[in-house]
């Protein structure tokens, strides 16, 4: 019954939160059944990335659905996927030719890391034992066991902790707090040089992949690397003959100003993982986006990836995949988030720098984040009890705007952020309202904790 909050069925996300039930969305804005507005500046999880109600997906979704909503890939191919497949390559780094659809980021990157093991298996015999995967601190790869296991998030991976194969991890470029100390550029970037030590003391012939986000995501809050991070760790990666996995699940489909993020840094990763933004939120879809010589070993070897889920490739959700693709490229919405994110860079970040609050904020197109310090001076974090993200947040809601908080970054406890990342149809004006509500939100937070 409307309006009856208490009897519910569904497990919650959070048995101690009640949330705000939404009935539609529209552009930048989400509505809820009481008819308020809310501005959604992390669209969802920077992931509606063509913003809501887009008519012509959904009608093309209902018409795919109509005509035949699944077909199994194990036996029936379909000309809708293909196209999906066609326009993905088309966006994709130079040299990967194949696609291999799943259903979320996780999926994404799980297939990603499984087929990095599988091509040395089929490259080099049954008898390979390049199995690890070498990750970072500060990363967040999906919440299957085989994805936190290479992924850093210690809120995520805790309480599971017994459960996850031990991966090697190697620190994250986080310059404001370096983990070594060092400062930029007297630091030689050492944080990318530290691979190739990980990798000589495991011995490469055990490493299958590295793997990245081009610019870390919801773990500290858009932390762009310095310009040579991505060409220093591809060159590692091909002298030592281990696979570079892009995890763009995030960053990719035009979030940050490029098709692609490490497009940024002309760097071409041998497997890209890809979610959010290919059906941006329409229909939940995933890619791994493989090179061909990758797939090449599989063609001439067993011909079989040994890995798949009923719902792979089926046709509605390539549907949803060619017409956003397709809205993406129509209304120019990668040199969009590239335009608002010079504006963010030049004008409306440097004044939210200076809030008391604000440690830090960094970002590239539409992917910002705010890192909340209690003494901006000695960088002196909220104790985590605070938690200043997640009050954040709901200051911001209560003035009608959604973001997107993070904790932990620090030492797995402390570090409170928050990411801002709107659909990439924002405009100057939206983008400008947005970092106004940020701005007074700021300023509410700062009063609440004095
Ligand atoms: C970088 C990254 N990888 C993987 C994932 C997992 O994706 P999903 O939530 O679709 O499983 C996320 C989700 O936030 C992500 O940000």
């Amino acid at each position: 019954m409307k309006g009856d909050r208490k009897l519910s069925y569904v497990f919650p996300r959070n048995f101690k939160i009640s949330a705000p039930r939404i009935t539609r969305g529209e552009g930048i804005f989400l509505y809820d059944e009481e008819g308020n507005a809310y501005l959604d500046a992390a669209a969802g999880a920077l992931s509606a990335n063509i913003g809501y109600g887009v008519k012509e997906v959904a009608e093309a979704i209902a018409r795919q659905t109509a005509a035949v909503p699944f077909a199994h890939g194990f036996t029936w191919d379909t000309s809708v996927t293909e196209e999906a497949a066609s326009m993905i390559v088309e966006l994709a780094p130079p040299g990967m030719d194949r696609v291999w659809f799943v259903n979320s980021g996780s999926e994404a990157m799980e297939a990603a890391i499984k087929m990095a093991r599988q091509y040395y298996l089929e490259r080099d015999g049954l008898g390979s034992v390049k199995h690890l995967v070498i990750g970072r601190q500060n990363s967040y790869h999906g919440s299957s066991l085989g994805t936190l296991a290479i992924g850093g998030s210690v809120p995520r991976r805790k309480l599971f902790l017994p459960m996850l194969h031990d991966h090697p991890k190697i620190e994250t470029h986080y310059c404001y707090r370096c983990p070594y100390g060092l400062e930029r550029p007297a630091c030689g970037t050492r944080c990318a040089y530290d691979l190739e030590k990980t990798i000589r003391r495991i011995g490469a012939q055990y490493i299958a992949a590295f793997v990245a986000e081009p610019i870390v995501g919801s773990t500290v809050g858009a932390l762009v690397p310095p310009d040579d991070y991505w060409p220093v760790v591809r060159d590692i990666c091909s002298r030592n003959d281990i696979l570079l996995i892009a995890d763009e699940v995030m960053t990719g489909c035009g979030r940050t100003g490029s098709n692609f993020s490490v497009d940024h840094w002309k760097t071409v990763p041998d497997l890209v993982a890809a979610a959010k933004g290919l059906a941006a939120s329409y229909y939940p879809a995933g890619a791994v986006l493989v090179s061909s010589f990758i797939a090449e070993a599989f063609g001439k070897g067993s011909g079989f990836f040994a890995h798949s889920h009923t719902f792979n490739g089926m046709p509605a959700a390539s549907a949803a995949i060619v017409a956003v693709l397709r809205y993406l490229k129509e209304h120019g919405l990668v040199e969009n988030a590239a335009k608002q994110g010079r504006l963010v860079e030049n004008e409306l970040a440097p004044a939210i720098a200076r809030a008391p609050l604000v440690g830090e904020i960094r970002g590239k197109g539409l992917m910002w984040g705010i890192e909340l310090v209690a003494d901006k001076q000695s960088k002196a974090p909220f104790p985590a009890a605070t938690a200043a993200a997640n009050r954040l947040k709901a200051i911001c809601q209560r003035r009608g705007m959604t973001v997107y908080p993070g904790k932990g970054m620090i030492d797995g406890v402390l570090g409170d952020n928050i990411m801002i990342g709107p659909p990439l149809t924002v405009t100057e004006e939206q983008v400008r309202r947005i970092f106004s509500i940020l701005g007074d939100s700021l300023e509410e937070l700062a009063e609440t904790l004095a």
